[in-house]
């Protein structure tokens, strides 16, 4: 079965307070990016990488590709208005439905090979892979009244890669976006699927904010 995987990096990242994407900050002399691609290069050595960049931004990511990598695996294509719409225009890529189709934030530099293998594991079983972890903060829900706790061993924290058969994602993206599609198990979910959860890992973290990159930073020293 062939292996795709789509990393969305079409952002242009207004919350670091910073002109330049979170994706494109370095990480320890590197950008953020450079570390997305290398795991799963890695960790899947048949598998073909679908890089979404902004517009503004493809000379960036060729220059990472050119410095880095190479371009026997690795193709470009430009972003959309969402995450949801580049990993759409991500999956016009993808040639065959008979496949895995993982799906990883451009930001979350630290996916694990012991990660990616779990995931892949039980799409193969399953056709779905949603990686969580636990929620160590208490939790409350909104409500009209005003606010409620919930169960906090209820919640998980999702995180990606989030993994698919072809049969499953390709289908379910061709839906019209909605607010609520902020990764691919709500769009899976949509188009009627359960998806299946797999154990997360603490250290693969979203890189969101400025205090993110010194978080990164540190895991390289410990
Ligand atoms: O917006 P959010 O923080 O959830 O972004 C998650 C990932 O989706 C990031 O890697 C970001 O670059 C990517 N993204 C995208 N296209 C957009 C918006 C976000 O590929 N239009």
């Amino acid at each position: 079965m062939r292996k795709y995987v789509i990393i969305p990096a079409g952002g242009s990242g207004n919350r670091m307070n910073n002109a330049l994407p979170k994706q494109f900050m370095l990480l320890k002399g590197k950008p953020v990016l450079y570390y997305a691609i290398k795991s799963f290069l890695e960790a899947l050595h048949d598998a073909h990488i679908i890089l979404v960049l902004p517009e503004e931004h493809v000379a960036a990511g060729q220059e990472i590709i050119d410095a880095f990598f190479g371009y026997e695996r690795i193709k470009i294509v430009i972003g959309g208005r969402t995450r949801f719409h580049s990993v759409q225009i991500g999956l016009e890529e993808v040639e065959d439905e008979d496949s895995v189709i993982f799906v990883h934030d451009a930001v979350r530099p630290f996916a694990s090979h012991a990660l990616i293998e779990r995931c892949f594991k039980e799409v193969c079983q399953t056709g779905s892979a949603v990686p969580v972890i636990e929620c160590r903060d208490s939790v409350r829900l909104l409500t009209a009244e005003g606010n409620e706790a919930i169960d906090r061993k209820m919640v998980k924290l999702v995180q990606t890669p989030q993994a698919f058969h072809g049969k499953i994602l390709l289908p379910a993206y061709r839906i019209d976006y909605k607010d609520k599609f902020t990764d691919e198990a709500t769009v899976a979910e949509a188009f009627g699927i359960r998806v299946n959860l797999v154990e997360g890992d603490e250290k693969n973290i979203k890189i969101t904010r400025p205090a993110d990159i010194l978080i990164a930073e540190s895991f390289f020293t410990t």
